[in-house]
């Protein structure tokens, strides 16, 4: 059986070489308890852990949402991948080699791609470093050193320059590479009669790096005195680049992560503040790029770190863009503070004008963001009119019940409190009211479980040919003949055994579509009955599932009888029914 190109022999061996409490503890902090590992989910927003790793089985477990998987899913959902990808990470870490022989036609074309895509972006961007380096009167080299950027920092970030329009495409014709790979890769445009040109011509070129550090794309800033173009210009989709993964710096972060100095996050807007932030020291920097975060983004800086401050632009598109951030940021769990600039339009002007300590002044006086929430939307109210003072308190205990633990509403709510002077006492009454509105919402949302004995019965069977390694799989084979995923993991479990090979838990999670609830999902985390009781649970079990089996096909061999008008048919009908009631007969004895 293959999965995205690579043999199941493959991902065994990749498996057995990566001990799921190895990898995870990469990533989040893993504590012991009993013979499980426990930790904070990292797929949802909680306090107290909930999310379980058996290092036995090699598969971990969320009771708090419900995900699960082994650990290629594990990286798969950590770093936002798909699963060739986390295949792919998961070998360079075991320092094994993927098998490429076994790749299929379709995943090779796309690997190569890739590669190809890589490999210009890398020609390009020491192209355009080179131009620069080589070119100091150039507008571009002028333009940097009118922004006060150093030697270091344009060493550190690779900046370059694109001096015209036709150099590019000519040195990468000369290196080999061809044009439509160019055009992918989005350094090449092609114009209408057919001609080619650097994509950036004359511009200023920050390249855009992933988390490893690869050039994945460019944006290119005009430097034009009075510019007639778009400010910038920046790579469209590529096999490589998705702009709503990638967050300028954060390959840089991540290795601060490594050494082991990364508390917190700083987001800013623009190239130039995540660079000036950088060449003052404040390493712990990244930016969106003036775009709106998305939970990819979240997610992404989750992974490295549980606090961010926001330090978006002062204008009112940044104090928007703020809002939004802080609710996609908040989702994942990452504690968000908020600093609003004063007297400067970003922190690349701020840190010119004030100076690096009263820029770290203001990261220290960060606030938390649902204060900063609180605190602006009072400030859109007049609070001295009785019936905008209400509105305010609607607007704000809103957003802390939807968005606070029952100990954080304490602290919010006193916030509210002072700024409306309105008694803790009612605010703790209304807020209650909004809570309890809450619960309810989530009841009815709550998808009803299936409670269908003859299900029940089969994830139990199911369950211990996975963990108790029951031997008389063949006794139950017949109630395993109907199409369904149940049907599909006893065939796969059997398999396996009959083949005498090794597999546990973490096999399935490669195999079938594992979701919260699903089937397998409870076969899975199934509770077993104790040790002394288990064996004649299990025949009792398979006993009745039997019986009741034969009893439904009794009664719809009934049915068809009554509407059957020909006397053979009925005949075969009778003649079954009869060979049932033995079996009835001989199971109950
Ligand atoms: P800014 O206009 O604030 O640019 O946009 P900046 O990089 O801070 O440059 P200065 O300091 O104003 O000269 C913030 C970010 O938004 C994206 C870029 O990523 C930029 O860094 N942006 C802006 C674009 O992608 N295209 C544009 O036309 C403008
Ligand atoms: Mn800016």
């Amino acid at each position: 059986m293959k999965k995205g190109g690579v043999s199941s022999e493959f991902l065994d061996i990749l498996r057995s070489k990566s001990d799921i409490i190895d990898v995870a503890s990469k990533y989040i902090t893993l504590n012991r308890r009993g013979s499980n590992f426990w930790a904070c989910c990292p797929f949802h927003m909680e306090k107290t852990p909930s999310f379980s790793i058996k290092q036995d089985g090699q598969f971990f477990k969320c009771f708090g949402c419900g995900e699960s998987g082994n650990v290629i899913t594990f990286v798969m959902k950590m770093e936002n991948v798909d699963f060739m990808t986390a295949v792919e990470i998961l070998a360079k870490n075991a320092g094994l080699e993927l098998p490429s022989d076994q790749d299929n036609e379709e995943m090779k074309k796309k690997k190569l791609e890739r590669d190809k895509c890589y490999q210009i972006l890398r020609k390009t961007t020491e192209f355009y470093h080179e131009n620069l380096l080589n070119n100091p009167n150039s507008p571009q080299a002028q333009y940097l050193k009118s922004r006060g950027l150093n030697q270091q920092s344009i060493e550190k970030f690779k900046i370059g320059a694109s001096l015209d329009y036709d150099a590019l495409p000519k040195h990468l014709l000369k290196a080999g590479f061809k044009i439509e790979d160019m055009i992918t890769a989005g350094v090449v445009g092609r114009g209408d009669k057919g001609e080619i040109y650097d994509f950036y011509g004359n511009r200023l070129m920050f390249p855009i790096s992933n988390g490893f550090g690869d050039v994945v794309a460019f944006s290119g800033r005009s430097v034009e005195a009075n510019p007639t173009r778009t400010k910038y210009k920046n790579t469209p989709q590529s096999p490589i680049f998705n702009k709503s993964d990638i967050l300028f710096g954060y390959h840089f972060v991540r290795d601060l992560k490594k050494e082991h100095m990364l508390d917190t996050i700083i987001i800013v807007e623009g190239h130039l503040d995540v660079i000036t932030c950088h060449q003052y020291g404040i390493d712990n920097t990244i930016g969106c790029m003036g775009t709106a975060l998305t939970t990819l983004h979240a997610n992404k800086i989750k992974r490295l770190v549980d606090n961010v401050i926001l330090c978006l632009d002062g204008d009112s598109a940044g104090a928007s863009a703020t809002y939004k951030a802080i609710d996609i940021l908040r989702e994942v769990g990452l504690n968000v503070k908020v600093v609003r600039l004063k007297d400067a339009k970003d922190p690349d002007e701020y840190l010119k004008k004030f100076g690096k300590d009263n820029f770290l002044e203001c990261l220290t006086n960060a606030v938390d963001c649902v204060d900063f929430i609180l605190h602006d939307r009072a400030s859109k109210y007049d609070l001295t009119t009785n019936s905008s003072r209400n509105s305010y308190i609607q607007e704000a205990l809103d957003y802390i019940s939807k968005f606070s633990t029952p100990a954080e509403q304490e602290i919010y709510l006193a916030v509210v409190q002072k700024l409306t002077h309105v008694s803790m006492d009612a605010l703790k009454r209304s807020i209650k009211n909004n809570n309890e509105i809450k619960i309810v919402d989530k009841e009815t949302l709550a998808e009803p479980v299936q409670n269908n004995y003859i299900i029940e019965s089969k994830i139990m069977l199911l369950s211990s040919i996975l963990y108790k390694k029951i031997t008389n799989f063949d006794e139950i084979k017949g109630l395993f003949v109907s199409r369904d995923e149940l049907s599909e993991l006893y065939e796969f479990l059997v398999s396996k055994i009959k083949e005498e090979k090794d597999y546990n838990v973490s096999t399935l999670f490669d195999n079938f579509e594992i979701t919260p609830n699903s089937l397998i999902d409870r076969v899975i985390n199934y509770k077993f009955p104790s040790d002394e009781v288990f064996e004649t649970f299990l025949t009792e079990t398979i006993k009745r599932v039997k019986l009741t089996e034969l009893q439904d096909e009794r009664d719809k061999l009934k049915e068809k009888l009554m509407s059957s008008n020909d006397d053979n048919e009925k005949y075969s009908i009778l003649a079954r029914m009869k060979e049932i009631t033995d079996l009835i007969n001989k199971e109950k004895k």
